[in-house]
């Protein structure tokens, strides 16, 4: 989907953005030049990145719970 008509900036794009670092609507208007010309995109944008940035923190709490579950799982007791 395009979320910036203006500067031809699809969802894909703005995800790939994140996936690189950006992390706010500033850091998405110096790369992609979201929002830069009308404007009109700028909440929809703002919401795919928040979106993009949430799944990535949940991704990540949950790589560390499993990193967590495997430093304290309790050693075999030996027969
Ligand atoms: S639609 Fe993004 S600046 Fe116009």
């Amino acid at each position: 989907m395009i979320v910036c008509v203006c500067n031809n900036v699809s969802e894909k794009k703005i995800q790939s953005a994140v996936a690189m670092g950006a992390s706010t609507m500033a850091d998405l208007r110096e790369q992609l030049e979201v929002g830069t010309c009308c404007g009109k995109c700028a909440s929809c944008a703002r919401k795919v990145m928040r979106d993009c940035l949430n799944d990535r923190a949940e991704q990540a709490s949950g790589f560390q719970n499993f990193v967590q579950q495997l430093h304290f799982q309790p050693a075999p007791m030996a027969a």
